[in-house]
């Protein structure tokens, strides 16, 4: 399969671009496009056949339930059995924006879309072009992360063709995502409901709308275990070297692999030392966390492309204000 790429204006994505686009999607083609957070992966929600397809070129378990991509609120109640008060507070405050809501599914979402459980989960993104696409295509999008499945999350176009080039028909070019890390799962179906993925909105935001959430997320899930969101299995996110955390400078450690010949990449965080062996390449990471957010996954690739073999990771500090990017090193660590 060819690819085409088309690249559109992110803040005011072409018309023809968006049309060409969403004529694919009604003939059951993939489409990556970009949101927010990471570029997605779509295809039509209410098409068994085409959200397949999805799953080939993801190389994604039929486990793993999708993320249905909407335009406007009034479907989230079309495709959901019950629309609870916390739904309509948290997307009246929140949507278009990176939230994801687990609700108890409609009869209308077919068992590809949720791996045959009883709950969808729903998101209306903030991007231009994936709203534009969204009413053009006029039907919910199944949408994961554009990436093969387990690598790491696609910031950038170039990220995309990386992993599914050949395997999609089209992707909608539209520069570097502003997020940077995929958006905050919440289950809405559970009482009280239950924090599933953290993301860009932080949970004190969530609760300073519908009150307390369960937040504990186990810190592994093993592979056996009946698996409440997929997105937890312990490796997931992973670049292909093998990463290391370490909280704190971790300066003297990359010194050590330096020596032993092994070519290192190393995340710093704050005032760690900059002078470094040959062999090692250095990307300082900054210290706001809505920054380091947009800069994370683009900087693994970029150590991926390098070919480094270790990656050594200075962890930003366990406050909450850093939870999903802690959340996202600890799974790229395993
Ligand atoms: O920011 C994002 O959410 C991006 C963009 C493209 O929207 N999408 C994304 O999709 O990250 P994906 O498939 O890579 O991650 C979806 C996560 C997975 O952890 C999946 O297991 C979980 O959401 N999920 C999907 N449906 C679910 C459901 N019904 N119940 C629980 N978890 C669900
Ligand atoms: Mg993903």
């Amino acid at each position: 399969m060819h690819t085409k790429v088309i690249r559109v204006d992110a803040a005011a994505p072409q018309a023809d671009a968006i049309a060409e686009a969403a004529e694919i999607l009604r003939r059951g083609g993939l489409v990556a496009f970009p949101t927010e957070t990471v570029y997605g992966l779509g295809a039509n929600a209410l098409d068994s056949d085409a959200v397949a397809r999805i799953f080939v070129a993801k190389g994604r378990p039929a486990n793993n339930p999708l993320i249905v991509h909407i335009a406007q609120v009034i479907q989230a109640k079309e495709l959901t059995e019950t629309w609870p008060e916390s739904a309509e507070a948290l997307s009246a405050r929140f949507w278009p924006g990176p939230l994801t809501l687990v609700l108890r599914r409609g009869s209308r979402v077919p068992d590809v879309v949720t791996a045959g459980g009883t709950t969808v989960a729903l998101r209306l993104p903030a991007h231009p072009a994936a709203l534009a696409l969204l009413h053009a295509a006029s039907m919910p999008l199944a949408a994961p992360s554009a990436n093969r499945s387990s690598s790491l999350s696609p910031t950038r176009p170039e990220h995309v063709l990386r992993g599914l080039d050949g395997r999609i028909d089209l992707l909608l070019d539209a520069g570097p995502t502003t997020g940077g890390l995929e958006s905050t799962v919440l289950d809405v179906a559970s009482t009280p409901p239950r924090l599933l993925r953290p993301g860009l909105i932080a949970p004190a935001q969530i609760e300073a709308v519908i009150g307390p959430i369960e937040r504990s997320l186990p810190r592994t899930v093993s592979r056996n275990q009946p698996i409440p969101s997929p997105g937890m299995l312990s490796r997931h996110y992973a670049p292909r070297a093998i990463l290391e955390c370490h909280e704190g400078i971790a300066a003297e450690r990359v010194d050590k692999l330096a020596k032993q010949g092994i070519r290192v990449g190393c995340l710093t965080f704050g005032g760690d030392p900059q002078s470094r062996p040959m062999n090692v390449t250095t990307i300082e990471m900054p210290t706001d966390p809505a920054a380091y957010s947009a800069q994370l996954y683009a900087a693994l690739h970029d150590l991926d492309q390098e070919e480094v073999e270790r990656i050594v990771v200075s962890m930003p500090p366990e406050k909450e204000e850093w939870l999903a990017v802690r959340d996202r090193l600890r799974r790229a660590s395993h």
